[in-house]
């Protein structure tokens, strides 16, 4: 077939969420969604964001089959931004099976996924690091879901220029699980944007975060090349206190931590005491990221399930990057 045949045909992509080890936070240009600081990620395996695009009488955004008038202003923005034109309407369909716009990133599954459908759909043939680049404009860390196992994002050192993406490891490099301690179901308050933008122009310490990243990333990147888990754990934890303490420091703070969240910061802590290979990551939600060695997963499954204001625990292990389904007729 060639590209016109596929053209306007229903497509569909799957993308799975990143959860960065080295934290982005923070945006160098707002309108073209710059971040000004790179960032490293894992992708997931198991959770997934699901979409379909197809031709319809009028836009429409479903997730999980409802429609959604907030998100649709946003997925259509998006849409008009990169496949402007006489374009059909369009029905866009998108299906997460795990909790939405709770800290567990969401946005970086559904911005991959959308990005990878509208490019088969419109039989574009874009590579995929400029997908990266477009699905990052929706939102930051989506860019890292093109790409499998660990990613590496960095920032431009000019203005106008675009991210740069480079998958450092792919799964089987260095095989890790994730635990992820559901402590609230509820959709955050403060959305990224919003809160990125207050932390630059209220935090004291926005300047020293955004100075100390390029050194965080190397650091982060020789140890996951080298499978070194103390030294990515070290680093990790390290990347994301710091990001906490840079918004908390913002005024009004931010602070999207619950009793649950340190709960499990000090239990993970513990058992990392005791022989587990185990640290944590936090996003902007109250959920935490356990990042285990597959062994020690099980334990630290139960472990944080046992404590109080854990509603659920999910686990996975590190996946694949964003890629096109093909839909049964
Ligand atoms: O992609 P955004 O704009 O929702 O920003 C996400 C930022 C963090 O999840 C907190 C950190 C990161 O690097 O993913």
């Amino acid at each position: 077939m060639t590209a016109s045949d596929t053209k306007n045909q229903p497509a569909r992509a799957i993308a799975r969420p990143n959860i960065a080890l080295i934290k982005y936070w923070g945006k160098a240009d707002a309108r073209r969604n710059i971040p000004a600081v790179g960032s490293l990620s894992i992708t997931l395996d198991e959770l997934a964001t699901t979409t379909t695009v197809a031709e319809s009488g009028q836009d429409v955004f479903l997730l999980n089959g409802e429609a959604e008038t907030a998100m649709a202003t946003r997925c259509f923005a998006f849409i008009d931004r990169f496949w402007s034109g006489d374009r059909p309407r369009l029905s866009v369909s998108s299906d997460n099976n795990f909790p939405t716009a709770a800290g567990l990133a969401s946005s970086a599954s559904g911005f991959a996924a959308l990005t990878v459908a509208l490019d088969a759909f419109f039989a574009s043939g874009l590579p995929t690091e400029r997908l990266a680049q477009i699905a990052g404009a929706g939102s930051g860390s989506a860019a890292r879901s093109l790409y499998g196992g660990f990613v590496r994002l960095d920032a431009p050192t000019q203005a106008d220029d675009d991210i740069s993406l480079r998958p450092v490891a792919v799964p089987a490099d260095f095989p890790l699980a994730v635990v992820i301690a559901i402590t609230s179901e509820q959709r955050k308050k403060v959305g990224s944007t919003e809160a990125m933008q207050r932390t630059a122009q209220t935090s004291p310490y926005y300047s020293q975060w955004v100075a100390g990243q390029d050194a965080d990333l190397d650091a982060a990147e020789a140890a996951v090349v080298a499978r070194d888990f103390e030294r990515l754990a070290e680093l990790s934890e390290w990347s994301c206190l710091k990001m906490h303490a840079v918004m908390q420091a913002a005024r009004p703070g931010l602070i999207y931590w619950n009793a649950a969240t340190m709960a499990c910061m000090q239990r993970i802590r513990e058992l990392r005491d005791e022989g587990c290979r185990v640290f944590f990551t936090i996003d902007a939600g109250p959920q935490v990221k356990a990042v285990c060695s597959p062994g020690d997963a099980e334990r630290v499954s139960h472990e944080l399930a046992a404590l109080e204001g854990v509603r659920r625990v999910l686990r996975t292990g590190l996946g694949a990057g964003a890629s096109r389904v093909a839909i049964e007729r």
